[in-house]
């Protein structure tokens, strides 16, 4: 018996393909493909919309999420799937830094609800929402990997931990 399935979609021509996105993403995208079986390019969904939503500063439209279902021949179904469930990718537009403050149990148990609380009451910011200056959007996100210095935050790349309301606010203060 196998386990392979049929594709899903019938595979985008590469000329299609070439006109995707630029090539530095391209190629990007390519390169986490090449790391799976041909016929499993779909594995590499994610780093894909990551990278995308990145080129297109910090969130990914329908149409980017449809190209990279083009892209990776696989079902845009599939893709919407993928950047609903994960709340790292952002379906509307957001500002330049995005601080994220997990909210999972660790982080909660931590002190991150008066983090979160913290940020409402001083910059009226509800999760999701961006701020009046348009420096950042306030984002409330699952656990990050770094329970063991909760509560914790993850502003870009950077992870900042074990904050308390006066150190996020000097994190925010210096946001570029
Ligand atoms: Fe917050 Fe894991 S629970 S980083």
């Amino acid at each position: 018996m196998s386990f392979r399935s049929a594709p899903l979609t019938v595979p985008v021509p590469s000329e299609v393909k070439a006109g995707l996105f630029d090539a530095t993403i391209r190629a990007a995208i390519d390169a986490h493909v090449a790391r799976y079986p041909a016929e499993w390019k779909q594995s590499a969904v994610m780093p894909a919309l990551t990278l995308v939503q990145d080129w297109n500063g910090g969130w990914l439209s329908r149409e980017l999420m449809d190209d990279v279902a083009r892209y990776l021949d696989m079902p845009a179904i599939a893709v919407y799937e993928v950047a609903t469930f994960y709340n790292m990718y952002d379906l509307e537009p957001t500002a330049k830094n995005k601080v994220c403050v997990c909210n999972s149990i660790s982080c909660m148990l931590n002190g991150s609800e008066e983090l979160i609380a913290h940020v409402e009451h001083k910059y009226g910011l509800k999760p999701g929402q961006t701020s009046a200056d348009g420096r950042f959007t306030f984002k409330e996100v699952e656990c990050l990997g770094a329970c063991r210095h909760a509560p914790a935050v993850l502003v870009g790349r950077t992870y900042h931990e074990g904050l308390t309301p006066e150190a996020l606010d000097k994190l925010i203060k210096g946001l570029g």
